[in-house]
């Protein structure tokens, strides 16, 4: 196939379109590296862990924060396009953009929040779309004085040039969330890899007392950890970047057994996967368990139907 395109001169799609290429480049070049390791320990820095931070992330919601505020803005950016280019109501388009540029402060924050916690080339990449979005910021408030001081058709380019930069920003946002799976959940599929019913995972004298170990169980890894005669066993890829949570801290977070995550520091609990501090927003798939009498335990997945 490819070399019948190489002989014909005929070229795939994805040749075509130089903007792929450019973001693939994006993610591997490490010149901005410093200030970006800077930056975003500043942020880790600056929003501490805690409420404010998992709120920002999505906590609550059990969903990312940036994605919908991000929507929002944009709803507003285009709807001031669609009303600057049909000229049809001044007074709502002002209204329309200044609603937008209030919403970008807290689509901002959980932006920053959320990227201060990412892999290096994700960064990268969340580094320029961050620079795209607050140049789009800066040409809307600009837009915006310009409007409000009598000066529409400039306050109307102005708009333009920011939904530019705005598009370009989104296009890197799309990249960040489906080419590099950033604000995904990376335990979706677990699952979905294991058959209904229970399955021999180890036996129990073979695991150590009070420490998470990783054990195989047909194409997925699992922690596992014996406390007495109970085991507890949690997807061990971590649902916020695939972290090993079985390399992670145990903790008691309100009297309640956590592992934290080495990578990002992500708390689950141990009981049931659910999250306790982000970055990770979407719950850690836990399995049931049961021991048989010579000693193997078993185990199925919690909350799917058997
Ligand atoms: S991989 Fe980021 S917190 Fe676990």
């Amino acid at each position: 196939m490819v070399e019948e395109q190489v002989k014909t001169g005929r070229r795939s799609l994805k040749e075509m379109l130089p903007t792929t290429d450019l973001t693939d480049r994006l993610e591997r070049s490490t010149g901005m590296d410093r200030p970006i390791r800077a930056l975003a320990k500043a942020i880790r820095k600056t929003i501490k862990p805690g409420k404010l931070r998992d709120l920002l992330h999505g906590v609550p919601t059990g969903k990312p924060a940036h994605p919908p505020l991000a929507t929002f803005s944009l709803g507003c950016w285009m709807a001031t396009a669609i009303l600057d280019v049909t000229r049809s109501d001044p007074r709502a388009a002002r209204t329309v953009l200044a609603t937008g540029i209030v919403a970008a402060a807290p689509t901002a924050a959980a932006g920053i929040t959320d990227w201060s916690a990412l892999h290096i080339e994700q960064q990268r990449v969340g580094f320029v779309h961050a620079i795209a979005n607050m140049s789009a910021l800066a040409f809307y408030t600009g837009s915006l004085l310009l409007r409000l001081t009598g000066r529409e058709a400039g306050g109307r380019a102005l708009g333009f040039a920011g939904l530019g930069a705005a598009g370009l920003g989104g296009y890197l946002g799309g990249h960040l969330a489906y080419r590099q799976a950033a604000g995904a959940n990376h335990a979706e599929s677990v699952t979905h890899l294991v058959p209904l019913g229970w399955h021999n995972l180890c036996d129990l004298k073979d695991l150590p007392h009070g420490r998470p170990v990783t054990r195989r169980l047909g194409y997925i890894d699992l922690l596992v950890l014996r406390s007495g005669d109970g085991v507890t066993v949690l997807a061990d890829g971590c649902s916020h970047l695939a972290g090993p949570l079985h390399q992670g801290r145990l903790i008691s977070e309100d009297g309640v057994a956590c592992v934290v995550c080495p990578w990002h520091g992500s708390t689950f609990r141990l009981a049931d996967g659910a999250v306790v501090h982000g970055p990770a927003t979407a719950p850690q798939p836990s399995f049931e368990t049961r021991v048989r009498r010579d000693g193997i335990i078993q185990v199925r997945p919690a909350h799917r139907i058997q």
